[in-house]
């Protein structure tokens, strides 16, 4: 169920048996020679989809914007500044907890989002400490990165080995070209620059990573690979999910 085709009586009605939503997050950035702008967010909300089915529950707009601000040496690339995607995040979870929505579960393509999500995290739950007015306390927040479920990382070993690398990774190129047929773009590439060490700002990055990829080989990604890594992503967090929103 996604929230921007129901109407508000169905959220009503929703929120009179529930308390969950899901929440994609993802990020607008170069993925490589053949990996497209939108895979973070392509992966995130297609995972989510599967994961409202199996679930039951609702899921909220996808946040397509994220940290991005090391890949902006590439073309089509967008980035939110950190302060600004923790004040995204903050008015989301806001808006939807004003309305009774209680478990926020965010599934993240992108890793450049991690510390961020936790700060954000952590500022709505300081708003509610802080003020009596604003106190919420059956608000909780979760993150989890599709790419790093038990089944998701199995697959990938075996599929893609140390052909996986760090970035425009086969693996989520893989499930956008299950998401989008239409936009598979066939590239030849040589190897990708592995990690030496951790890159700073967007023209460090363009230099150890020319090509934008870090340590992968996604012409081995394949729609086929994709339908795999969307079910076994779902299958372990559509789990993950009915745990959260039935704990303490
Ligand atoms: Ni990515």
């Amino acid at each position: 169920m996604l929230l921007h085709l129901q109407t508000w009586q169905e959220v009503e009605a929703y929120l009179n048996t529930a308390k969950g939503v899901v929440v994609p997050i993802g990020s607008t950035e170069q993925h490589g020679p053949n990996g497209l702008i939108g895979t973070d967010a392509i992966c995130a909300e297609a995972i989510a989809k599967g994961v409202g089915e199996a679930a039951g529950a609702l899921v909220g707009p996808t946040i397509n914007l994220g940290n991005a601000q090391h890949h902006m040496a590439f073309a089509g690339t967008i980035t939110l500044k950190p302060s600004t995607l923790i004040a995204v995040i903050g008015d989301y979870v806001v808006s939807l907890a004003r309305h009774g929505f209680e478990r926020f579960f965010f599934i993240n393509g992108h890793g450049g989002n991690i510390s961020t999500l936790s700060a954000a995290f952590q500022e709505i739950y300081a708003a509610s400490s802080l003020s009596s007015a604003a106190s919420a306390p059956g608000l909780r927040l979760k993150l989890k990165n599709w790419w790093e479920t038990p089944a998701v990382q199995k697959l990938s070993k075996e599929l893609f080995g140390r052909a996986e690398g760090s970035h425009a990774t086969p693996s989520e190129v893989s499930v956008t070209q299950w998401a989008y047929p239409e936009a598979i773009k066939r590239v030849a590439m040589g190897e990708a620059h592995s990690r030496v060490r951790d890159f700073c700002d967007a023209e460090d990055y363009r230099r150890l990573f020319p090509d934008g990829r870090i340590g992968s080989d996604p012409s081995l990604a394949s729609p086929e690979h994709g339908s795999k890594f969307v079910e076994a992503a779902v299958r372990d967090i559509a789990e993950e999910y009915r745990k959260f929103v039935t704990a303490e």
